[in-house]
């Protein structure tokens, strides 16, 4: 058992421009009481502008970006630095995202310098894992997640502020969704790993699944062990079915 709080997160990847985003807040209604979980939204970097002003509505929506790159500024076309995220209003990132690893070729190495930079920077982490299918089907599961996380938390500084997303490739955008088991056994790998590397405080550090979570399946695989709480692509752009998985996690 754990007492991590709950997190329902939303990762928008390349949806909704900063008018989309007005509107998403202005219909966003979330479930009131202080059982609720911790809720982001992870908006393109465009529209954290737009997201800031209007989630005042709601201000425990916390905000992120999706990517940044390690150095503070300088001569990098087309990125934007952990320091800028954090003056526009984020206080969280992704890391490592799959789409970054597999579409933008991304390497645990780079991973590892955003998150230190992350991290240097006060904005929270999101690490996410994953094997793809034919990892899997290899027995390369542990292999493969363990390594990615080790990449990611070797320039981290002991103290800072993280959560670890565990998302299968083959659940992403698919359809498919891991069983519950799936999801409680490979956050059971990567809980005793942060265990190994972080001590005591690792039982403190929230693991996520994401790969498919919608209305319909987040309250059984948030009723996994150490299923700490959810990282949502495609249901997370209306606003009614996101806050029906924010109401999911609701008093769990
Ligand atoms: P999905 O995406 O919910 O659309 O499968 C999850 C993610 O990529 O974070």
């Amino acid at each position: 058992m754990t007492e991590v709080r709950k997190v329902v997160a939303g990762n928008w990847k390349m949806n909704l421009g900063p008018v989309e985003t007005t509107s998403f807040f202005r219909e966003l209604a979330l479930p009131d009481g202080e059982d609720g979980p911790r809720v982001a939204i992870f908006p393109p970097s465009l529209s954290l502008a737009a997201a800031v002003s209007s989630r005042d509505r709601d201000p425990r929506v916390e905000l992120g970006v999706q990517n940044i790159h390690w150095e503070d500024a300088g001569a990098f076309t087309g990125e934007v630095s952990a320091a800028m995220a954090r003056e526009a209003g984020a206080t969280l990132t992704l890391m490592g995202h799959s789409e970054r690893r597999h579409v933008f070729g991304e390497t645990d190495e780079e991973v590892g310098r955003k998150v230190a930079a992350a991290a240097g920077h006060g904005l929270t982490p999101v690490i996410c894992v994953g094997e793809t299918l034919d990892q899997r089907r290899a027995g390369r599961l542990e292999g493969v997640i363990l390594g990615q996380l080790d990449a990611a938390l070797e320039h981290m500084p002991g103290d800072g502020a993280l959560m670890v997303a565990y998302e299968p490739v083959w659940a992403i955008g698919t359809g498919e969704t891991a069983t519950p088991r799936d999801a409680a056994d490979a956050h059971a790998l990567l809980a005793t790993r942060m265990e190994a590397l972080l001590g005591e405080r690792a039982r403190a550090i929230p693991i996520l699944y994401g790969g498919s979570v919608k209305p319909g399946n987040a309250a059984e695989l948030l009723a996994a062990p150490r299923v700490d709480g959810v990282l949502v692509g495609g249901a997370s752009l209306d606003p009614a079915s996101f806050a029906r998985i924010v109401e999911a996690a609701t008093g769990g």
